[in-house]
């Protein structure tokens, strides 16, 4: 018996996975699917989409919708996590208050972020709770964001196996490739989740970073950051190709104004887009992914997700990006951080590969300042600590004023109290 379960699996972006699951199915010999989701609408048109989908396939899989956890988890191989509490209205919050505050309003960084965690986390830990009793030995990839502070709470305050997932590496590498007309090369990736840089590349001894800051090269344009892209300038001065998210940072105040004047956030578009997918995906002859999935950012996630399932059911020893624990790989960052880096993955896990002679000391104190962020947000999150709370978004680069995060956190804190047993 292999049993796969998706919490979440409502979310329209479900089929992506069961084609990435198609793809390997001669390598993934899944016997059972399992579909949970508290949305019972979602869960039902998502769901028999993606039975059509593995009939229209033959594949030998039962499929399985329930919306009870321990049903879902009990022996389980592996749990993938895409969970989205409060659904895209309480994201939608996390990105129209801070405006208010003259604050960056996005799901996964700065303070809708932190809101974002402090709601993801007692639900993930709870899962992570049932796993250690309904499947000990299972793998739980989680891709629910913010995927990294969900990778240092877990890692930290539960006792699974677990990695965290992202799609902004492999898509910085696949445009780094096509770019630069490589075929393998060697690339160092380190960072925090949505805050990461190419810090090398290498190919047949010779070194292609060089080229790409002579060239100024963009490492990718996600389709959910209203991108303006890096100059060669910057990318010279930093010596290193940043991720898109690295905009809300480094172009802060020019970010802020085209949120501002957004008549529609980001949640509020992807509302739009999930019942136009809902709609599609209702139509009983449709036996595929369609086309508009790729308008949502999280293009390549079966790739990422699926690969990785295959890498360690199949031990097959690869290098993958992934969120976990540091142990040593960057000596400047503390043993227990969570940290997004290249991994040698097989069947007992990924083991992080370590980073030598690295000395880009932008880099490093970026990492150690949002790393502080995220330490004390997982604190708040678990104890409800409203100091740690202040402390971590006075931690953060994109908050940091104490009265004006006090106030939007108070705002914040009300529009959410549905989901936020900790305070
Ligand atoms: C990228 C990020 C994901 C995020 C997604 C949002 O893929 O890596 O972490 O969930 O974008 O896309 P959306 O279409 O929901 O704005
Ligand atoms: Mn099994
Ligand atoms: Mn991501």
């Amino acid at each position: 018996k292999f049993k796969i379960t998706i919490i979440g699996s409502g979310s329209t972006y479900t089929p992506e996975l069961i084609e990435g699951i198609i793809k390997r199915k001669d390598v993934l010999p899944i016997t059972e699917l399992v579909l949970m989701d508290i949305d019972e609408r979602k869960q039902q048109i998502v769901g028999k989409l993606c039975e059509r989908m593995i009939q229209a396939e033959n594949l030998p899989c039962r499929v399985v919708m329930t919306q009870d956890l321990d049903e879902a988890l009990k022996d389980a191989d592996f749990v993938l996590g895409q969970i989205r509490v409060g659904k895209l209205p309480a994201r939608v919050l996390d990105e129209k208050i801070p405006l208010k505050y003259n604050l960056i309003g996005q799901e996964t960084c700065g303070i809708g972020g932190f809101f974002k965690a402090m709601r993801t986390i007692p639900v993930m830990l709870h899962i992570t709770e049932r796993m250690k009793e309904l499947c000990p030995d299972a793998w739980l990839i989680n891709f629910s964001n913010p995927a990294g502070i969900m990778t240092e709470a877990l890692l930290n305050h539960s006792d699974i196996k677990m990695l965290g997932l992202c799609n902004v590496p492999f898509n910085m590498f696949k445009s780094i490739r096509e770019t630069l007309g490589l075929e393998r090369p060697n690339i160092t990736y380190l960072g925090l989740n949505h805050l990461s840089w190419i810090t090398a590349i290498e190919q047949d001894g010779k070194d292609y970073l060089k080229t790409a800051l002579e060239m100024g090269l963009n490492s990718e344009a996600m389709k959910n950051i209203p991108s303006s892209g890096f100059s060669k300038e910057l990318i010279q001065m930093v010596g290193a190709i940043p991720s898109s998210y690295l905009e809300y940072y480094y172009f802060k105040e020019k970010k802020l104004k085209i949120l501002k004047e957004s008549e529609l956030t980001r949640g509020e578009k992807c509302m739009q887009i999930e019942e136009e997918l809902l709609k599609i995906y209702s139509d009983s002859e449709l036996h595929t992914k369609p086309e508009l999935l790729s308008s949502r950012g999280g293009a390549n996630y079966s790739e990422v997700a699926i690969s990785l399932v295959d890498a360690i059911y199949n031990d097959k020893q690869e290098v993958h990006v992934v969120n976990l624990l540091n142990h040593g790989a960057l000596d400047f960052m503390e043993y227990n951080d969570a940290v997004e880096v290249c991994a040698v993955v097989g069947k007992d896990g990924a083991k992080p590969i370590k980073v030598s002679n690295f000395h880009n000391r932008h880099i490093i104190d970026y990492m150690r300042m949002v790393k502080a962020y995220e330490r004390e947000t997982v604190e708040a999150a678990v104890t409800g600590s409203e100091d740690a709370a202040m402390r971590a978004l006075l931690m953060n680069p994109l908050v940091g004023d104490y009265n004006i995060a006090k106030a939007c956190f108070e705002e914040l804190k009300q529009a959410h109290k549905d989901h936020l047993p900790q305070f």
